[in-house]
């Protein structure tokens, strides 16, 4: 790993004499974030260094002056998507030569120089860790000088950067980079390097900040979180401390590692009714076997026990995972293994991938063996059987009425709110007086595997206005 963290310095890859820099009060910068939360919550670090140095974010790359991919490499398709998004770019870069193209986040520390190869549209490439570096890798190359910056870090945590958040109630925090994992088919600890924390003191300082700017919903994020540690202190204690900081603002948090989701983590969840009673666990396949040649940690029979541990201590409790189909050597029997531990733990929620090599990983070295196909199959598999158990388990939810925290405008229906259930649920429910930000109690009338519908009721629970059923028919 050594050797990943002393990559070349940030250079630039033209000779160029040092230009003075053009004035960039009123720029614009505009910004495609892919992949996982903590690209999200990069992009608004990304967009705090810019504004930083005069940059306005804009949501339309027309009126862009700056046009920054923040990229994901987890899966070979997410890079696709990003060299195509590349082109489409270029179409907009014709019209507009002196507009400034970056490719940040993981693909640019994977990819590298090659993304900044002879004749490509893309400007600047810059890696998780040297954000700092954009705004004058930007001003060198509006005069024409290509710059790259993918330095791994063992302790940038941006601890003194306060993301920009552009709008709504929730936020994403996160509270440590990196993964020292290694799991065999992973390429994050390659591209987001070791794993370090950030203070307590500043977490809870941005909590203070963002409970007075009337956010009412926080992620704490990380590869990892249970790795968190500040001065003797765990990631349970930081929860803690964040959840006392405002009873009214729900708190959330991913990932957790099954091997590592302690009894006290598990504790502290219970012990404060604003950490929301929802946990992201990973499995990634029901095989032992699977699990060893993936360098996960544990067994099924660890993680049955921690789940089991979680059930007893937070009753409604809601869980997701992650799974993927079809790692290198996965039998019938392996890939039966993990559709029986779906229907054990009977999921609310999970993201299901077909597995996909990445160079450099150790998985890479086992090969690719199991045929596109079968892969496939299995996966449709996983799909179809987890739908099946997530619209069985929200049917549960019916005729219950659900503290809903009101986060916008339903997408289909602007007559519509939607919010979602401390545990995680999507509620979709009419339009009343109430305001984005507030809490309403919600009467359940009918779930899919993915939403939950429902009118709201008042504190006895009667009905406030119709149910959205009566208000579609009328
Ligand atoms: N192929 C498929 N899925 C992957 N994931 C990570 N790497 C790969 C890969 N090479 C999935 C894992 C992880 C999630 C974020 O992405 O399930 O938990
Ligand atoms: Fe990747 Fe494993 Fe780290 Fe998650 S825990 S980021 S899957 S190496």
């Amino acid at each position: 790993m050594d050797d990943l963290i002393n990559q070349p310095q940030t250079e630039s890859l033209a000779a160029s004499n040092q230009p003075a820099g053009r004035p960039t009060a009123g720029r614009k910068v505009y910004v495609e974030t892919y992949g996982c939360q903590m690209n999200e919550a990069d992009t608004e670090i990304v967009l705090s260094l810019m504004n930083r140095e005069g940059y306005q974010p804009t949501n339309s790359i027309e009126t862009a002056d700056v046009v920054f991919l923040n990229t994901c490499s987890v899966r070979d398709n997410a890079e696709q998507r990003i060299h195509g998004r590349l082109n489409h770019i270029a179409f907009h870069k014709k019209k507009k030569p002196e507009m400034v193209v970056g490719v940040l986040g993981c693909m640019a520390e994977r990819l590298r120089r090659k993304l900044i190869h002879e004749g490509s549209i893309v400007d600047v490439v810059v890696g998780p860790d040297e954000y700092r570096a954009l705004p004058e890798l930007v001003n060198e190359a509006q005069f024409g000088t290509k710059g790259l910056a993918v330095k791994l870090s063992r302790v940038e945590t941006y601890d003194d950067v306060t993301p920009l958040r552009t709008e709504g109630i929730s936020a994403w925090l996160s509270v440590m980079r990196g993964c020292d994992k290694f799991c065999t088919f992973c390429v994050v600890p390659f591209t987001r390097g070791r794993e370090r924390s950030r203070s307590m003191e500043s977490i809870v300082q941005e909590v203070e900040g963002l409970a007075k700017h009337g956010f009412r919903e926080l992620t704490l994020l990380g590869q990892n979180v249970n790795s968190y540690r500040w001065e003797g202190r765990d990631f349970a204690d930081l929860l803690a401390a964040v959840a006392d900081v405002d009873p009214l603002m729900r708190i959330r948090y991913t990932t957790s590692h099954p091997q590592d989701m302690s009894d006290k983590l598990i504790e502290t969840m219970a012990s404060r009714k604003n950490i929301c009673n929802y946990i992201h666990l990973p499995v990634q396949s029901g095989s032992n076997r699977v699990l060893q040649l993936m360098n996960r940690t544990y067994t099924i029979e660890h993680y049955l026990e921690r789940i089991a541990s979680i059930h007893a201590l937070i009753p409604n409790v809601s869980m997701s995972t992650d799974i993927i189909a079809g790692f290198p050597t996965e039998t019938d029997d392996d890939h039966r293994q993990t559709i029986e531990l779906i229907k054990q733990v009977r999921y609310d929620g999970a993201y299901m991938f077909k597995y996909s090599p990445r160079e450099n990983t150790k998985a890479w070295a086992m090969g690719d063996s199991v045929p596109e196909e079968v892969k496939s199959a299995r996966l449709a598999e996983i799909i179809d059987v987890q739908r099946t158990i997530a619209e069985e388990n929200n049917q549960r939810h019916v005729g219950t009425i659900e503290e809903v925290l009101v986060d916008g405008e339903s997408k289909k229906d602007a007559s519509e709110w939607k919010g979602r259930t401390d545990t995680n649920k999507v509620v979709i429910f009419r339009h009343g007086d109430e305001q984005v930000g507030e809490y309403v109690n919600v009467k359940i009338h009918r779930g899919t595997a993915a939403t939950l519908f429902g009118s709201i009721v008042d504190a006895e629970g009667r009905p406030k206005e119709f149910p959205i059923e009566l208000a579609v028919v009328g």
